[in-house]
């Protein structure tokens, strides 16, 4: 039997805190204006996309005390720019990153409660956890979460949050004028909650919401991470676009539903990808290489090499050759919240392979971190970026992508009249929306909220005691 042809799903990344976006670019407009947020959600929304989407980070990263140039400075509140697009707009979804260890289960649960009242059943939550300690001096707990106890909390985090969701369920408003009865029973809203992590008890105050709990998911790549995905997560926001590696992500996360009693169809593989239009494909082939030196231009190549590094390089031409001299392995790192330290567990190898391949390439440093840093997933004119698109998904490397355009908030404009109506017109993607969920848009079933096993080290953490709970966990964090 042949295999059914997927659907394909898609979001809008509205563009974060990173170098991706060319401000620049003359056709770029404000991050911060509503103007550009509308703009962005109403022309995906007008796509028929099935969500607009929200990274999230909670601090301005530097490097030797300087903002980085090329990051779009400044990010507003997720739930304040999602509840503000949850008006202008009618059915296109909305997914907010919050991150699990610097927040509260009963703050978070409300706040995304809130969302799905307001938008009508939009709502979704993807779960981060975060890892750095520059990040966490923020917040009143500062970077106190062990690389290995991150997981533990989002686990039980999200647990108590599914508490808080479900406290309302079997219990209604009646507000009925005649008899004076508000509440169907007076229970409604009890939670109690007690663990390692959390010891909270009361009155959720937020009625069950239209899709009873936002649509979860997950970003984070280790084996925690994949674990956490697995047992809880409706979808994964990923980083593998490409076919292999993309293949070989989605085996290996929907090659673990089975052991927590769920099927291929309850995670979707969602990889975050750009994307550079043509009206050929020669012609987005050049644009593409101007869109990459848009993107690292020859002091953030100069910022990302200081990364591995770990020394200040400013001294060097970027467009010379790469440095003699070792990385400095001997203090805490220059780079303030960037994944670089994780990234480089062993500088001086690394730097070593970097010099070897500028060296056999013939590559400048601006040249070499351009091949580095590039993040270009789709090139092409419309028909053969649908194609690349719809071949990726019924390859089983993703069942969808988070497209993160390098231009905001005009980015979608083009993609939304060319490439949308050629995989509309393959039968490939929605030309309606047949649901008013987002739950619906991602053909998710309900929650489940059925007792379940619990395993790994959730099976040995106290058990979450308000009724209703789904106990699967991950045993993940390790
Ligand atoms: C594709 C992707 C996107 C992410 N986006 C965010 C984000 O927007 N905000 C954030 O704080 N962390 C983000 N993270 C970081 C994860 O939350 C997580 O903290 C990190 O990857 C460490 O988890 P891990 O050990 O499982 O990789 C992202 C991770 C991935 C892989």
């Amino acid at each position: 039997m042949s295999k059914p042809v997927k659907q394909i799903h898609l979001a809008a990344h509205f563009p974060g805190v990173n170098n991706t976006t060319v401000w620049s670019d003359p056709a770029a407009g404000s991050h911060i204006d509503f103007a550009s947020f509308k703009h962005f959600a109403q022309t995906a929304e007008r796509a028929k996309f099935d969500f607009f989407f929200l990274a999230e980070g909670l601090r301005l990263r530097e490097q030797g005390g300087q903002i980085y140039d090329l990051d779009v400075v400044g990010r507003p509140d997720t739930f304040t720019v999602l509840s503000a697009l949850a008006a202008v707009t009618d059915r296109i979804g909305l997914t907010g990153t919050i991150n699990s260890t610097f927040n509260e289960p009963y703050e978070v649960a409300r706040q995304f409660a809130s969302l799905d009242h307001l938008s009508e059943g939009r709502a979704a939550w993807n779960v981060v956890t975060s890892w750095d300690a520059f990040t966490g001096e923020n917040f009143r707990r500062g970077g106190y979460l062990a690389e290995e106890d991150r997981y533990d909390r989002a686990q039980t985090f999200l647990r108590t949050a599914w508490e808080l969701f479900d406290s309302w369920d079997g219990y209604r408003i009646e507000a009925d004028k005649e008899s004076g009865v508000f509440l169907s029973d007076p229970k409604a809203g009890t939670f109690e909650h007690r663990d390692r992590h959390f010891d909270i008890a009361g009155r959720f105050n937020v009625p069950t919401s239209p899709q009873e709990r936002p649509v979860i998911f997950q970003a984070g790549d280790s084996d925690g991470g994949r674990e956490f995905a697995a047992a809880a997560s409706d979808a994964i926001f990923g980083r593998h676009s490409q076919l292999e590696p993309g293949k070989a992500f989605y085996a290996d996360v929907k090659g673990r539903l089975a052991k927590y009693g769920r099927t291929h169809e309850d995670l979707l593989i969602l990889p975050a990808a750009t994307f550079v239009l043509g009206d050929t494909d020669a012609e987005a082939a050049e644009l593409a290489v101007e869109v990459r030196r848009a993107q690292v231009s020859g002091q953030t190549a100069i910022k990302f090499l200081e990364q591995l590094w770990n020394r200040d390089l400013s001294a060097y031409d970027p467009d010379g050759p790469l440095p003699e001299i070792d990385p400095d392995v001997s203090g805490d790192s220059i780079s303030k919240g960037r994944a670089a330290d994780r990234m480089y567990r062993d500088r001086i190898a690394a730097a070593r392979e970097y010099r070897e391949e500028a060296e056999a390439k013939g590559l400048s440093i601006r040249e070499l971190m351009i091949e580095k840093t590039s993040r270009q997933s789709f090139i092409g004119s419309a028909e053969t970026v649908a194609t690349q698109i719809d071949e990726l998904v019924q390859a089983d490397a993703a069942d969808g992508f988070i497209l993160v355009p390098h231009i905001t908030p005009g980015g979608f404009d083009v993609f939304a009249d060319t490439v949308v109506p050629i995989l509309q017109e393959r039968g490939r993607f929605r030309t309606e929306y047949e649901g008013t969920t987002l739950r619906e848009h991602l053909g998710l079933a309900k929650p489940r909220k059925t007792p379940s096993v619990a395993v790994g080290s959730a099976a040995a953490a106290p058990a979450a005691v308000s009724a209703g709970t789904e106990a699967v966990a991950a045993g993940a964090g390790r």
